[in-house]
C-alpha cells in the first residue's frame, strides 16, 4: 500500500495514524536513504504519543528511550553498526522489553521482517514530499488499514 506525504502535514497526519494503532514488541522499520524522512516520522509518531519536547536524532547514540509513553518507545538509529551481531553488544533486546521499536535503517542490524510484530515502512523522495510504502506484519493484519 502507498501513501502519499506531500509535506510535513502530512507526516504528522501519518505518525498519528500509526501511534493509535501501536503496541508493545511492535517494530515500525523504516527504509529508505538519507534524508527520506525516516527520523521526521518518528518524531511524529512519539508526538503523537504525548512527547512533549525534544527528539534527538539517535544517529550518533544509536538508541533513544521514551519510557514515559504507552506504549512506552525505544527509538534507534542502527546506520553506524558495522555489522548485525553489534546489536547484542547494544542489548536492545532488554530495551525492547515491553516496549515499540522505532528503527531507522533496520538492515544494519539484520533487519525485522521475520517478526510478526513489524510494520515495514519505506520512504522515497516524490516531488517536494516523500512517498511511503506501507507493508504490515501477521500482526499488523487485523490493525492496518
Ligand atoms: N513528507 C515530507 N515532505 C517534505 N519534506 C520532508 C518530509 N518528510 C521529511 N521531510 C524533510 O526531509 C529532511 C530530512 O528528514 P529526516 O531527517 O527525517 O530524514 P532521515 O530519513 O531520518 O535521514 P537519515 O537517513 O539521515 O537519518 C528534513 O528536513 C525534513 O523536514
Ligand atoms: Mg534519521
Amino acid at each position: 500500500m502507498s501513501i502519499a506525504l506531500p509535506d510535513l502535514a502530512a507526516m504528522e497526519a501519518f505518525g498519528k495514524r500509526i501511534a493509535e494503532k501501536l503496541r508493545a514488541g511492535d517494530v515500525v522499520a523504516l527504509t529508505g536513504g538519507l534524508g527520506t524522512g525516516k527520523t521526521t516520522l518518528s518524531r511524529a509518531i512519539l508526538t503523537a504519543l504525548g512527547h512533549r519536547g525534544d527528539v534527538p536524532s539517535p544517529t550518533f547514540t544509536i538508541i533513544e528511550t521514551y519510557e514515559h509513553l504507552d506504549p512506552p518507545v525505544v527509538h534507534a538509529d542502527f546506520y553506524r553498526l558495522e555489522e548485525p551481531s553489534e546489536v547484542e553488544q547494544l542489548g536492545l533486546d532488554d530495551y525492547r522489553e515491553g516496549a515499540a521499536l522505532l528503527a531507522e535503517w533496520p538492515d544494519h542490524a539484520g533487519g525485522f521482517a521475520n517478526e510478526a510484530g513489524c510494520l515495514q515502512i519505506a520512504l522515497e523522495m516524490a516531488d517536494e514530499g516523500r512517498l511511503a510504502v506501507v507493508e504490515p506484519g501477521a500482526g499488523w493484519q487485523e490493525r492496518w488499514p
